[in-house]
C-alpha cells in the first residue's frame, strides 16, 4: 500500500481539484468529438498530478460509458523515460490502442492519422495523457505545437475523439519554449497543484498508515514529525518540501527500519534515519556544506543539541541544550556565549533548515522552545565533531 502505484479512492484534501478537472471535461462528456482543448496540470514532484489524473480517468470512463455506451481508453505517455521525441510518443499511443501502426519511414502526421482512423473504425474515444511533458518540450518544442494542433491538419476527421491532459512541472515553461498561441492557451484550462502543507500531509499519511501498517505500529508523533519535516508551511526550504511522495517514502523507510530491528513500533529515530537515507544524496550533502559555513559556537551548540537528543530527550528543551553547551565549553576551555545569543543560534539554524524548532505551550514556564535534528543523530554529531576538530577543538 506504500507502493507509489497505489491509487486510493480519494484525493485526500484535494477533491476540489478533481472537481475542477471534471468541469474542464464537461464539453467532452456532453458532446464528445465536438471540441478539442487540452487541460494543463502543473506542480512540483510528488504533489499528486499523476495520481489525480488516474483517479479522474476512472470516473470519466465510467461516466462516459454510462452516457454514451462507447469505450474510452487512456493512452498514458511518460515523457521522462524513452518518450521524448514525437515519434516515440505516437508509438506509445498506438501501442495503448493495441494497434500495429507502422511508424517507420512515415511522417508524424501520417502516424497520427492512422491512430485517428483506428479510433473512428472502432468508434472509440481516447484520453491522451502526456506526463512530465517538460522533457518532451525541452527535447523539441515542436511537439507541443503538434499536440495543440492535431485536429487542424486535416478536415477528414469528422470527430475529435482525443482529449489531452498535459502534465508538467511549471506552466511558465510553455512561454519559455514556444511562441505558439495555441500551446500557450493551454493555460486557459490549468490546474495548479500546490505543495502540501503539514496538515494535509498528516491526513495523507494517516490514510496510508491505516492501509499499510498494523494498528498502533505507527504512533501519531511519527506521522506528526514526517508531516512537519515536509510541510511546505513548516519547512519550505527543501527541494522536496510539500511532496506527498517524499512523505510516504519516509514513512515506508522508517517502517522498514523498525521491521529490520525486529520492532513492532516505528520510532522517531526510525524517522530520523529514514529522512537521512532519503536526503542522503541531496540534502545531507547540502547541509554538510551549510555546516562548514557555521561559526565555532554554532557548531558547539549543534554538538550539544545532538548529545541531548541522543540521551533520549527528543525534542529537547532549549534550556537543557544550553546547559549541555555550557559544560561542553567548560570542558574545552572556551568562554560560552550569552543566553540571548544561544536563542539567536537556534533561530538561525532552524531558518537554514539544519534543526527543527517548535514551541511548547503546555509547560508551567509558559512557552519554551523545543529543538530537534532531522538526521540520524550519530552520523550528524560525528560530522559536526569532525569540523570542530579541524578547527583545533579537542572534541
Ligand atoms: N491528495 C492525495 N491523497 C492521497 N495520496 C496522494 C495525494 N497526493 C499525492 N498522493 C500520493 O503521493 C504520491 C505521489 O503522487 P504523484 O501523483 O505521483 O505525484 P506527481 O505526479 O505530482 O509527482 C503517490 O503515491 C500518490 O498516491
Ligand atoms: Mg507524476
Amino acid at each position: 500500500m506504500l507502493d507509489q502505484s497505489y491509487v486510493p479512492e480519494k484525493m485526500i484534501t484535494r477533491e476540489h481539484k478533481v472537481e475542477q478537472l471534471a468541469r474542464y471535461f464537461l464539453d467532452f462528456l456532453d458532446n464528445p468529438g465536438s471540441t478539442y482543448h487540452p487541460v494543463l496540470i502543473t506542480g512540483k514532484q510528488g504533489v499528486g498530478k499523476t495520481h489525480m489524473t488516474f483517479r479522474f480517468f476512472r470516473d470519466l470512463k465510467e461516466a462516459f460509458v454510462r452516457e454514451h455506451r462507447k469505450d474510452l481508453v487512456m493512452a498514458y505517455v511518460n515523457c521522462h523515460f524513452r518518450n521524448r521525441s514525437l515519434m516515440q510518443i505516437l508509438r506509445t499511443v498506438a501501442t495503448s490502442l493495441r494497434a500495429n501502426v507502422p511508424t517507420r519511414g512515415i511522417s508524424a502526421d501520417e502516424v497520427f492519422n492512422s491512430i485517428a482512423r483506428i479510433l473512428e473504425k472502432k468508434d472509440m474515444y481516447m484520453l491522451l495523457v502526456l506526463d512530465d511533458f517538460q522533457y518532451a518540450l525541452h527535447y523539441d518544442p515542436q511537439i507541443a505545437s503538434f499536440i495543440a494542433r492535431i485536429y487542424e491538419q486535416t478536415d477528414e476527421l469528422k470527430k475529435k475523439r482525443i482529449q489531452s491532459i498535459i502534465i508538467m512541472d511549471d506552466a511558465s515553461k510553455l512561454d519559455m519554449y514556444t511562441k505558439d498561441e495555441r500551446v500557450r492557451s493551454w493555460k486557459d484550462r490549468h490546474i495548479y497543484m500546490n505543495p502540501y502543507k503539514k496538515e494535509e500531509l498528516r491526513l495523507i499519511l494517516e490514510d496510508r498508515r491505516e492501509k499499510a501498517f498494523y494498528p498502533d505500529a505507527v504512533p501519531d508523533e511519527v506521522i506528526d514529525r514526517i508531516s512537519e519535516l515536509l510541510g511546505i508551511d513548516t519547512h519550505p526550504g527543501y527541494p522536496i518540501s510539500g511532496s506527498a511522495r517524499s512523505a510516504i517514502e519516509t514513512l515506508r523507510l522508517a517502517g522498514e527500519r523498525a521491521e529490520n530491528r525486529g520492532d513492532m513500533f516505528v520510532t522517531l529515530e526510525d524517522v530520523n534515519y529514514a529522512w537521512g537515507e532519503l536526503t542522503k544524496h541531496g540534502d545531507i550533502a547540502l547541509i554538510s556544506e551549510a555546516l562548514e559555513g557555521l561559526t565555532d559556537h554554532e557548531l558547539l551548540f549543534l554538538y550539544s543539541l545532538a548529545s541531548v537528543l541522543m540521551a533520549g530527550n527528543d525534542p529537547a528543551r532549549i534550556g537543557l541544550v544550553e546547559e549541555e553547551y555550557r559544560s561542553l565549553c567548560e570542558l574545552l576551555g572556551v568562554e560560552p556565549r550569552k543566553h540571548t545569543q544561544i536563542y539567536e543560534y537556534a533561530k538561525r539554524l532552524a531558518e537554514i533548515g539544519i534543526i527543527w524548532r517548535t514551541t511548547n505551550n503546555k509547560g508551567m514556564r509558559g512557552r519554551s522552545s523545543l529543538l530537534t535534528i532531522e538526521y540520524p543523530l550519530e552520523p550528524f554529531r560525528n560530522r559536526v565533531a569532525e569540523i570542530l576538530r579541524r578547527r583545533g577543538y579537542e572534541i
